[in-house]
């Protein structure tokens, strides 16, 4: 099969001063795309701010003769938002992709975080995440095309100690990918997610300096990469690390039905085995399918 190209299409990379993103946004300019590289260039806990973590990306992108544009806003800010997403348009008069990568942590556990730190990573990673979308969804649908990446965690997926703010983030920008996967779908705009383990500075300290030598953010970019090709699936979640690629889905049993004794919670209690088993469970494609069993199961299906 041919290579992944993107000659002529315009990318548009939340967070990419540093980490994941700076390697996602290279290699979509690599590949041809022009990209508009977003950074606040802040602190990992996300303080402060610059635009020259966003504008050595672009120095970089140049250099090996790729085009680019530098965006110091916030994605939290709707008119920095609005401003990024205008760069393009007068710059080039078209997005065909979004990666929503910017993000920052606060880890404490819950005796010890304060609301600010919950909200924080909820503005950034959520409001962070919905605000690009936002603004560049009706010029996707307009364009018939548009791909889109949001980064999920496997925090969120499964959990992580001192993480329930991010956790929570993590997994709200899912539901909202599942949505918009259905939304999206007319109008050949797809959305899925990359679930990345990659040494940046938001894993410095957590892993021996052994095993971060072996989770290069280039690892990950190629799952993001096909993520945003014009072959991309639509409401995947991809987990990508050192080489290694896999699917994470949200499974749903077969289950049981209880009839009249699905009032009582002691049936509910007593038919746990049969709830939990794992023979014919499903991953659903929209909410809808789960009630559609629920009906089968009651007309003795
Ligand atoms: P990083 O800290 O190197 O990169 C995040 C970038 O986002 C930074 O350059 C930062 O300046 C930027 N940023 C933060 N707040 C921003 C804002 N409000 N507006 C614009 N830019 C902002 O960390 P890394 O690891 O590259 O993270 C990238 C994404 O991957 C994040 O969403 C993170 O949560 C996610 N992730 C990373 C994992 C890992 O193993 N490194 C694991 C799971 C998820």
């Amino acid at each position: 099969m041919a290579d992944i190209r993107f000659d002529g299409k315009v990318a548009i990379v939340t967070g990419a001063g540093g980490g994941l993103g700076r390697q996602h946004a290279l290699e979509l300019a690599r590949r041809g795309a022009k990209v508009v590289v977003n950074d606040l260039g802040g602190s990992v806990d996300g303080s402060g701010g610059s635009s020259e973590a966003a504008q050595k990306v672009v120095e970089e992108i140049k250099a090996f003769g790729g085009e680019a544009i530098a965006n110091g806003s916030s994605v939290t800010d709707d008119t920095g938002v609005a401003n990024m997403v205008k760069q393009a348009m007068d710059a080039w008069g078209r997005i065909d992709i979004l990666i929503a990568n910017a993000g920052i942590l606060r880890d404490k556990t819950l005796t010890k975080m304060e609301l600010a730190d919950f909200e924080l990573v909820m503005q950034v990673h959520v409001f962070g995440t919905f605000k690009p979308i936002k603004a560049v969804w009706d010029i996707m649908k307009a364009q018939n095309y548009g791909r889109i990446v949001v980064t999920t965690s496997s925090s969120g997926m499964y959990g992580n100690f001192g993480q329930s703010n991010y956790g929570a983030a993590k997994m709200a920008v899912l539901g909202l990918m599942n949505t918009l996967k259905l939304e999206g779908a007319k109008n050949d705009v797809k959305i899925n997610a990359i679930s990345p383990v990659a040494a940046t500075r938001m894993t410095e300290g957590l892993m021996p300096p052994e095993v971060l030598a072996k989770l290069a953010p280039e690892y990950v970019t190629p799952g993001v990469v096909y993520l945003c090709s014009e072959e991309a699936p639509t409401g995947a979640i991809l987990t990508a690390g050192a080489g290694a690629f896999a699917l994470s889905r949200i499974y749903e049993t077969e289950g049981v039905y209880l009839g009249e004794g699905g009032l009582s919670a002691e049936e509910v209690r007593d038919n746990w085995d049969q709830i939990t088993a794992e023979a014919g469970q499903k991953a659903y494609f929209n909410g809808g399918e789960q009630g559609q069993k629920f009906f089968r199961k009651m007309a003795g299906g």
